[in-house]
């Protein structure tokens, strides 16, 4: 079903956030509430399954994240595994094509094997994609880039007079996706975090008090509908 065909962000990308504080505010460790998460990213794909969204992107653990106490970054690497290891068949009856970006190659092996297993699995879906942000900060990405266009134009492959904005977009770890159109953010914090900061240079903000266990569905639904009003100018005037 496409009920919002009109006004219907191509691509959400969302900052995951408030977790720990969630089950802080119970007296429990702050794992719960990443397991409690859990439930909020299902409920943000069968919205975004629901209305047709094509791009689901989700900030999971970026690259400043490994400055946590050892036992939460264990413990959300476990949940990780087990998530992904529990998703590949409902992802491929839901048409999920699975994606990952970020130094991967951080990753515990035992993640690594976990995240090519459910994107081999799921490579010929097309139905929306669901990318993670992993082991993902922005300015890796971006220097990432950089090392790979420098390197074609010492090999004498690339001249410098053609790097252009497409260029830098295709060597990206998003290459081939569209920009984010909607970026949400729970939880209240007014920031990006090293999130997607070429990418979402004209995305519409949405901030939303929220903590990310008690995201819903209908958050999701809301914030759509919300993006329908948005008058986007990409720097031109009104029409
Ligand atoms: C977001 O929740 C999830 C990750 C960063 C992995 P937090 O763990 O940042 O929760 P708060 O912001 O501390 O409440
Ligand atoms: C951003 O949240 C990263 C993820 C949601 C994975 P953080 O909780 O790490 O960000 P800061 O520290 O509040 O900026
Ligand atoms: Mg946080």
């Amino acid at each position: 079903m496409r009920s919002l065909p009109q006004d219907l962000p191509r691509h959400v990308a969302i900052i995951m956030d408030g977790n720990g504080r969630w089950a802080q505010k119970r007296g429990w460790p702050r794992l719960k509430g990443h397991e409690q998460g859990a439930h909020s990213v299902q409920e943000c794909l069968n919205a975004c399954l629901e209305v047709g969204v094509e791009y689901l992107t989700l900030y999971a653990f970026s690259s400043e994240n490994w400055k946590r106490p050892v036992i939460e970054v264990k413990g959300l690497m476990f949940l990780l595994e087990q998530y992904l290891g529990s998703k590949i068949e409902e992802m491929k009856k839901n048409g999920i094509r699975f994606s990952a970006i970020g130094r991967l190659e951080g990753l515990p092996k035992s993640v690594q094997e976990r995240l090519h297993k459910a994107m081999a699995a799921t490579a010929d879906n097309k139905q929306l994609t669901l990318t993670l942000a992993l082991n993902y900060g922005s300015r890796h990405e971006i220097v990432d880039a950089l090392k790979a266009i420098a390197d074609q134009v010492v090999l004498g492959k690339l001249d410098p007079d053609s790097i252009n904005e497409e260029l830098i977009s295709a060597s990206l770890y998003t290459a081939g996706m569209p920009d984010p159109d909607l970026l949400i953010r729970t939880s209240g914090e007014y920031r990006i975090s090293n999130f997607l900061l070429w990418q979402l240079s004209y995305a519409e903000m949405t901030i939303i008090p929220k903590l990310w266990p008690d995201f819903k569905k209908q958050d999701l639904l809301d914030a759509l509908e919300n993006y329908k009003n948005r008058k986007r100018r990409f720097g031109a005037v009104n029409a």
